[in-house]
């Protein structure tokens, strides 16, 4: 399977990817040795490949190729904060199928990364079968959808065990 390197977003995206994973780390560590369940939930998942220096940053004319850098997921799983799950979804077969290929080879390369849940389906599906999940376990959801047009993560402790 090829990599997919998709085009998207432009040089906020890196703030914002920083931005995620520096909250996920900080969600990680407030919650951790408290008795709760971690789940992280990315609808919207993607390929695991996304280009950068492209055009679609403004910058394209000034830079020779777009390279691929690791999409959300990626650096989702490579956070060393860790939490206890990972649900990702795509619509996108041929991009489930990429992702997939992805964290395969960055566990080839790191056997330690976390084992994640992957479902190709639309994101309403997902989020809508997790919330049943969660409100089973009488947990906290906090939804954070302001980082894209298209992202939707969800942070969730899913009440004590
Ligand atoms: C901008 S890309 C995701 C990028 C990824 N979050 C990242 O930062 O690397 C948006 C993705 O949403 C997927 N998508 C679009 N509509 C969807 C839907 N209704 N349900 C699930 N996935 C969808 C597309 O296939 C695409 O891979």
């Amino acid at each position: 399977m090829s990599r997919r390197v998709q085009h998207f977003g432009g040089s906020h995206t890196e703030l914002k990817l920083d931005v995620v994973s520096g909250y996920l780390a900080a969600y990680a560590r407030a919650l951790k040795d408290k008795g709760f369940r971690l789940s992280y939930l990315d609808a919207f998942a993607g390929s695991g490949w996304r280009a950068v220096g492209s055009a679609t940053d403004g910058q394209g004319s000034l830079l020779p190729e777009p390279e691929a850098a690791a999409g959300s997921a990626l650096r989702v799983l490579r956070n060393a904060e860790r939490l206890n799950r990972y649900v990702f979804g795509d619509a996108n077969e041929d991009n489930i199928a990429s992702l997939r290929a992805a964290i395969a080879e960055a566990k080839s390369i790191d056997p330690s990364l976390p084992e994640p849940e992957i479902h190709c389906c639309d994101a309403n599906d997902l989020v809508a079968r997790e919330c049943t999940r969660l409100r089973r376990s009488s947990g906290l959801i906090d939804v954070d959808d302001s980082l894209g047009g298209l992202d939707l993560r969800v942070w969730a402790h899913e009440g004590r065990r």
